[in-house]
């Protein structure tokens, strides 16, 4: 018998990094993604893309050996597609995770509840991040946009967003970053050492992220917009960005972007977002330059 996943990529539109510190962010699922595919084998095992090479490699080989274990070892292969850039920002980690983790609890027999699945990719995610956030695995897991908040010794607050209006998105690349988890150390380091500076910073990014929760809910998309800016700032005033990252953004804000901030880690490259109110023109004009992007939407929600 063979079982199928799918698990979507995501985006953080608001609050990454000071979300890490317990403050809020907004983050929703992508329409690209990785599908996972399981058949029967004498012991649970990975088929490894062969482009993974490294400690890349290792990490994923040692999650999906934590992963399977967890899941009571089911006798399967597993093989995974991607639509995704590997340590580009969207989640690729999160859902190769959630995907994984889905097939293993349906070939052990388990229900694959969103629940289930949240906490056997969060397995996962420590072995590629040390410690996260869990903000990436959760809106991979429920596939929808969220309001997340990390807490101490508590599982997270997460709330499902209804936003009236579809929000429309341009992710562009900025070329290679370090990853993540060397990112995070970095900015530790600094918080560290200048503990009231970066904690006045963290703050900031949490107000600007709870106002731009706000704008979701009611539909304010310029109000977004402006939040997502605001958020760029305050990451180029944590040492979050470079000149391709910075670059990118004012193309993006040229092209009549509501909002453009870079999304995930950051560091040197990775992706970068815009809002939009039409996006297929600065999908063109970027293609154009010769920069890597697409569109992605994050649905209205539905009247009921
Ligand atoms: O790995 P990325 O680029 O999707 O970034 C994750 C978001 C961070 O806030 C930087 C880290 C975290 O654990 O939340």
């Amino acid at each position: 018998m063979e079982h199928r996943s799918f698990a979507p990529g995501k985006v953080i539109l608001l609050g990454e990094h000071a979300v890490v510190y317990g403050h809020p962010a907004l983050a929703g699922p992508l329409q690209w993604g990785v599908r996972a595919r399981a058949k029967g084998a004498r012991r649970p095992k990975l088929e490894v893309p062969p482009s993974l090479r490294g400690a890349s490699r290792t990490a994923l080989l040692e999650a999906f050996d934590r992963a399977a274990a967890a899941a009571g070892s089911p006798k399967v292969s597993v093989s995974l597609e991607s639509q995704l850039p590997v340590s580009m920002g969207l989640g690729s980690s999160a859902a190769v995770s959630v995907a994984i983790a889905r097939v293993l609890l349906d070939a052990a027999g388990r229900p694959a509840t969103v629940a289930a699945v949240t906490q056997l990719a969060a397995e996962m995610e420590r072995e590629f991040h040390g410690t996260p956030s869990g903000v990436d695995h959760t809106c991979v897991a429920r596939g929808e946009l969220i309001a997340f908040r990390r807490r101490e010794e508590r599982s997270p607050h997460v709330r499902a967003l209804a936003s009236p209006r579809a929000l429309e998105l341009v992710v562009a690349f900025a070329g290679e970053r370090p990853p993540t988890r060397r990112t995070v150390e970095a900015l530790r380091l600094r918080q560290g050492r200048w503990g009231a500076r970066y904690r006045r910073l963290f703050e900031q990014i949490g107000a600007v992220a709870t106002e731009g929760i706000a704008a979701v809910e009611a539909g304010d998309v310029e109000a977004l917009g402006d939040a997502m800016n605001v958020n760029h700032g305050l990451l180029a005033a944590l040492g979050l960005t470079s000149p391709a990252i910075d670059g990118l953004v004012h193309v993006l804000r040229g092209y009549g972007a509501l909002g453009a901030k870079l999304t995930g880690a950051g560091g040197d490259g990775g992706a970068v977002i815009g809002l939009f109110a039409e996006p297929a023109a600065a999908v063109r004009r970027l293609r154009r330059l010769g920069v890597a992007c697409f569109a992605s939407q994050l649905p209205a929600a539905r009247k009921t």
